[in-house]
C-alpha cells in the first residue's frame, strides 16, 4: 500500500481487488466508484478499485462497470492488490485464490459461507502465519451485524446459545405456508418468482447454507473451529400445510432454526424446522428476513435482526469489512486470529434435551390410548399435552396430537420408533422439535 503521503494533504492509498462482479460484487464496485470521498474520511485511506476479476468480461450486471477494471485474470487481481474482496462463492478454485491473497500477507473479505465452513481453520491458519485480516461479516445473515459483536462485543463474556433465523428463502417459504395455508411447492414456487429462490433451491431448502452459516458463527461463539460437518442438518421440504396448521392452531409457528448451545462439556450444532412459540421473538421474523438470538451469561438475551441476502443488504457488511480493513492496515496492526482454544468437541443430537411434537394416525377403538400411554411410560417420556380428531382421510382413523415433555432426544426418538411399530399406530404423520425458547 501506498501509505506515505506525499504532501500534509495527500491521503494514502490502498489497492482493493475485487474477485466477483455478481448481485453484491457490483454494488460493492459501484460504492467504491461513487462514493470514494466517503469512505476516504472514514478510513483515512482512499480505496481505489484496482481491477474486477470475473468470468466473463462481457456479462450483463446489475451495475454498469469500468471495462478497464474487469477481467478473467484473478490472479493478477490478487496480485496487484493490498486487500482482496472475494465475492465469487463456490469452494475451488476461491480457495486456491484466497489462500494465494493470505499466504502473500493481503488481507481478504469474504462472503463465503460454504469455503469458510469447509476450510475456515486453514484460511485462518494463512491468514495468521502472514499477519493478513481474514473478514467475513457478510458470510453469516448478510447486513446483519452478527460475526462481529460474536468476535468482539462478546469477547468478555460467555456465549450459552445462539437461535438464528439465517436463510431468508427458507423463512419466506415458511412464512408463506403460515400466512396463506400454501403448500411447500407452492410456497416455494412462489418465493422463485420473487426472486428470494434460486432456480435450484437445494442448497436453500435442505438446510446446508444456514448449516455453513451455523458452523461460522458458532466457531465465534464457542472459540472453537467447526466444520458443516459438524452440524447436524434437516431441511424443509419435508414440512407440510398440515405441520403448519397443526402448530398455528398450537400457538407456535414453524421456522427452520439454526441452533448452537452448550451441551454437557461440549456444544450441539443444528439446523432444523422446529415449533416456536408465535410470541417468541424469533416468531415474528416474517418474510425473507433473518434474525440471531444470542444468549450470553453476563449480557442475558440480546437480538439482531435484519436483511439476510440482497446486494445491497450483503454490501453494506461487505464495506463495513473493508473500511475496518482499511484503517487496521493504515496503522499497520495485524489480523486478531480465531480464539479456538475452548476445543468443544460437536455433541450428537442424541444427548439434546428437546421436545417433540408427534401426530399419529391411530385405529380409533377402545384401550388405543392406554396402549400408546404406556409406550411413552416405558420410555420415560412424558406428555404435556394431547389432542385427538377424526382423521378426514380414513374413517375408522383418529389423529393425535401429542406434545413431550423435555427429554434427551435419543430416548425420545425411540419412543416415536416404538410408537410406529405398534398394529393400532397407522401413520406417524409427523415429528417436530418444540424450542420452548427457555
Ligand atoms: N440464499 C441465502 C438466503 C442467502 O436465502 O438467506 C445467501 O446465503
Amino acid at each position: 500500500m501506498n501509505t506515505t503521503a506525499t504532501s500534509a494533504h495527500e491521503t494514502p492509498v490502498l489497492n482493493v481487488g475485487l474477485l466477483g462482479a455478481g448481485t453484491v460484487g457490483s454494488q460493492v464496485a459501484h460504492v467504491l466508484l461513487t462514493r470514494g470521498d466517503e469512505l476516504a474520511l472514514r478510513s483515512g485511506v482512499r480505496l481505489r478499485l484496482c481491477g474486477i476479476a470475473v468470468r466473463d468480461t462481457a456479462a450483463p450486471r446489475d451495475v454498469e462497470l469500468p471495462a478497464e477494471l474487469l477481467t478473467t485474470d484473478a490472479d493478477a487481481v490478487i496480485d496487484a492488490a493490498d486487500v482482496v474482496v472475494e465475492l465469487t462463492g463456490g469452494i475451488e478454485p476461491t480457495r486456491k485464490r484466497v489462500l494465494r491473497a493470505l499466504q502473500a500477507g493481503t488481507s481478504v473479505i469474504t462472503g463465503n459461507k460454504a469455503l469458510l465452513a469447509e476450510s475456515g481453520r486453514q484460511l485462518q491458519d494463512a491468514a495468521g502465519a502472514s499477519g493478513a485480516q481474514l473478514s467475513y461479516e457478510a458470510a453469516v445473515a448478510g447486513a446483519i451485524p452478527i460475526v462481529r459483536p460474536m468476535r468482539d462485543s462478546l469477547a468478555g463474556d460467555r456465549v450459552e446459545r445462539f437461535l438464528g433465523i439465517m436463510n431468508g428463502t427458507t423463512n419466506f417459504v415458511l412464512d408463506q405456508m403460515d400466512t396463506t395455508g400454501a403448500a411447500f411447492e407452492d410456497a416455494l414456487a412462489e418465493a422463485q418468482r420473487l426472486g428470494y429462490a434460486e432456480a435450484d433451491p437445494t442448497a436453500d431448502v435442505e438446510g446446508h447454507d444456514a448449516a455453513a452459516k451455523t458452523a461460522v458463527l458458532a466457531s465465534l461463539a464457542f472459540h472453537s473451529s467447526y466444520t458443516i460437518e459438524d452440524v447436524h442438518c434437516e431441511g424443509i421440504t419435508g414440512v407440510t400445510a398440515e405441520d403448519v396448521a397443526a402448530a398455528r392452531e398450537a400457538g407456535y409457528v414453524i421456522k427452520l432454526l439454526s441452533v448452537g448451545e452448550r451441551c454437557g462439556d461440549g456444544v450441539n450444532l443444528r439446523v432444523n424446522p422446529v415449533m416456536i412459540p408465535r410470541e417468541h421473538v424469533l416468531g415474528g421474523v416474517h418474510g425473507a428476513y433473518n434474525a440471531v438470538f444470542v444468549e450470553a451469561a453476563a449480557a442475558g438475551s440480546l437480538m439482531f435482526y435484519g436483511q439476510g441476502a440482497g446486494g445491497e443488504p450483503t454490501a453494506s457488511a461487505v464495506l463495513g469489512d473493508l473500511v475496518s480493513a482499511a484503517r487496521a492496515i493504515a496503522l499497520g496492526a495485524q489480523g486478531i486470529p480465531l480464539a479456538d482454544y475452548a476445543a468443544l468437541p460437536a455433541v450428537s443430537m442424541d444427548d439434546v434435551t428437546t421436545r417433540l411434537a408427534v401426530t399419529l394416525a391411530v385405529t380409533d377403538r377402545l384401550g388405543v390410548l392406554a396402549r400408546l400411554a404406556q409406550v411413552f411410560a416405558d420410555h420415560g417420556v412424558s406428555i404435556s399435552t394431547m389432542q385427538q380428531s377424526e382423521d378426514p382421510r380414513v374413517t375408522g382413523t383418529s389423529l393425535l396430537r401429542l406434545v413431550t415433555h423435555s427429554g434427551r432426544h435419543a430416548d425420545l426418538m425411540a419412543t416415536v420408533e416404538a410408537l410406529r411399530s405398534l398394529p393400532v399406530v397407522r401413520d406417524v404423520v409427523s415429528v417436530t422439535p418444540v424450542e420452548t425458547g427457555e
